[in-house]
């Protein structure tokens, strides 16, 4: 039995060109399977084809159980409605795409009736929530900074006057040693360290406290490069190759050039840092002139720059933890670097964002706006 037989109840849209029931169900944005009461997959819309990955072609007259083998959270949704008649719905559920690629979702399904009372499949609806997460994980991101920013702020006040005079008393032991004095060497560290901290503490004050943008029509490309020049310089005798993919066609850009320097520097510099003896380094820009809906708004034209590495990438469990004040992994690193990046590109109306792959290597994506 097949669900298309309740058209009958359909009234015929005048004018309207093939099957009205279809073309609705076609329409939905949710992903629609109909699975009948053997559990043989008898509709499957558009949403569906892109959500799961497969096509109806291949869906169609397929076992679920057979199609979602791997899937057993959605299977158990399924099998429970067939079973029991019941709707059940499951929020936490993740859908495997035939591409590979996980994907969240949210999924409903309800049992099929005719109106007789008669049982005979069930409907599965599938949400497509990677937007919703993304969202969810940029607010509890925002929530983090925010507090250990105020945090952060209150302790670089208390530390830095004490650390003014510490410093201070270093300076004096070392008038009063002679030049020759071993104990020069102590000296010297306590004020090296002493300023490594006031730097942190510097950095940690400017990111709590909002400075406002110094706008300007910036030269990304000029910025880019510069930055890739020096530090091609800086990384020695270490077999590093730079890549510049660079979009002619992008104008300059209106932001902060000093802030833009320090994001790219820090995002370049983390690459750099990642990447033993040999590597390559790419670096990318280009319109994003296909930036949803809003085409024609002159606000909403991005522009992307990728910062690409062939490291040993970041691994998953630290990727949520790489915008955090003080997440470091390297002996000596502050890891503020990418907590400032992160402020940097708010500031300035943008995104910012990492994909890695453990073994392969590292993208940073930054989307900045043409104008502000
Ligand atoms: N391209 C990359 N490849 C691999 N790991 C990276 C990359 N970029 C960042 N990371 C990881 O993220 C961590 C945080 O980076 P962040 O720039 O915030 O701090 P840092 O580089 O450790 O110190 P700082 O930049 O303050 O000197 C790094 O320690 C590193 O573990
Ligand atoms: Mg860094």
């Amino acid at each position: 039995m097949s669900i298309m037989t309740t058209s009958d109840h359909v009234p015929e849209m005048p004018g309207f060109p093939g099957d009205y029931v279809t073309t609705v169900i076609d329409s939905v944005g949710d992903g629609v399977i109909v699975v009948g009461s053997d559990g043989v997959i008898t509709l499957y819309n558009p949403a569906a084809e892109e959500i799961t990955g497969f096509s109806r072609r291949h869906a169609l007259g397929t076992a679920f159980e057979k199609l979602f083998s791997l899937e057993t959270t959605l299977l158990d949704v399924v099998t429970k409605t067939l079973r029991t008649g019941i709707t059940i719905s499951d929020h936490e559920n993740v859908v495997v795409r035939s591409t590979g690629k996980v994907k969240p979702v949210a999924v409903t399904c309800y049992p099929l009736v005719l109106a007789d009372g008669e049982h005979i499949g069930a409907i599965l609806t599938i949400k497509d929530i990677t937007y919703i997460r993304e969202l969810e994980a940029a607010v509890r991101q925002a929530d983090r900074l925010s507090t250990l920013g105020t945090l952060a702020a209150g302790l670089a006040h208390e530390v830095k006057n004490p650390l003014g005079g510490i410093k201070g008393a270093a300076q004096l032991l070392e008038q009063e040693l002679t030049p020759d004095s071993e104990m020069r060497e102590y000296t010297r560290v306590m004020i090296r360290e002493t300023e490594r901290i006031d730097r942190i503490m510097r950095e940690l004050l400017d990111l709590a406290s909002p400075r406002g943008l110094k706008l300007s029509p910036v030269n990304l490309h000029k910025v880019l490069g510069d930055i890739m020049l020096l530090q091609k310089q800086a990384i020695g005798s270490r077999d590093i190759t730079f890549f510049k993919q660079f979009d002619p066609s992008i104008p300059p850009i209106m932001a902060d050039e000093e802030m833009l320097i320090r994001l790219f520097l820090n995002l370049v510099r983390n690459s750099i840092d990642a990447m033993g003896e040999t590597g390559s380094l790419t670096v990318v820009s280009r319109v994003l002139s296909d930036y949803s809906m809003s085409q024609n708004d002159r606000r909403s034209r991005m522009v992307a720059v990728e910062v690409i590495d062939d490291g040993p990438g970041i691994p998953p469990e630290d990727l949520e933890n790489i915008w955090t004040p003080f997440f470091s992994s390297k002996p000596t690193g502050t890891g503020l670097g990418l907590t400032i990046c992160h402020k940097i590109v708010a500031e300035h109306r943008g995104m910012i964002k990492v994909e890695s792959d453990m073994g392969h290597g590292t993208r940073f994506t930054v989307l900045l706006p043409l104008v502000q």
